[in-house]
């Protein structure tokens, strides 16, 4: 059962979803984003940095080609896109280990291709389509944190 779930008609009602979900994200921890292809993982990574008042150097896009972006300032946060990852010694090159024990929130796109190698009390985002723009969103995991009410 996901702890929290949302269904946001378009984009911009996934960016609301977003802010919700800034306040239930520890500053540390991994998070995992799972979605078929263009299901809106780093659109909605974009939308958490935003939302953590964090100022991306750079905008935020998939790190396909670099594979890892880092922001920070208040929160570091790690963006990290597995796709194109393809050994689990190149998980270690990259040095994933390390990163997973910093004091940072670590965002990571394509995680289940490579889901024994992540700690396992990990969040899970998962977000699949509806009809049209729509989109179902849920937060699973014992280290969300719980919802304040407004
Ligand atoms: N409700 C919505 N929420 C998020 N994105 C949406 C929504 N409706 C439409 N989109 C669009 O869907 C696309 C999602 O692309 P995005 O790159 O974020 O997906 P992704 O899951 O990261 O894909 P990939 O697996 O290739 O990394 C964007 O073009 C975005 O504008
Ligand atoms: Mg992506």
């Amino acid at each position: 059962m996901p702890d929290y779930a949302w269904s946001p008609a378009n984009l911009e009602a996934t960016t609301e979803v977003a802010r919700e979900l800034a306040d239930l994200l520890p500053s540390r921890g991994v998070v995992q984003l799972t979605g078929n292809l263009g299901a809106g993982k780093t659109t909605l990574v974009a939308a958490l940095v935003e939302a953590l008042g964090v100022a991306p150097s750079t905008d935020v896009s998939s790190p396909t080609f670099t594979l890892i972006h880092e922001y920070g300032e208040p929160v570091r946060i790690y963006h990290i896109d597995l796709y194109r990852l393809d050994e689990p010694s190149q998980f270690y090159t990259l040095g994933l280990e390390d990163i997973f024990e910093a004091n940072a929130l670590v965002l990571i796109e394509w995680g289940e291709k490579f889901a024994r190698f992540l700690p396992p009390d990990r969040i899970i985002i998962s977000i699949t389509y509806g009809e049209g723009d729509q989109r179902h969103i849920t937060a699973t995991g014992a280290r969300l944190l719980s919802r304040t009410e407004p």
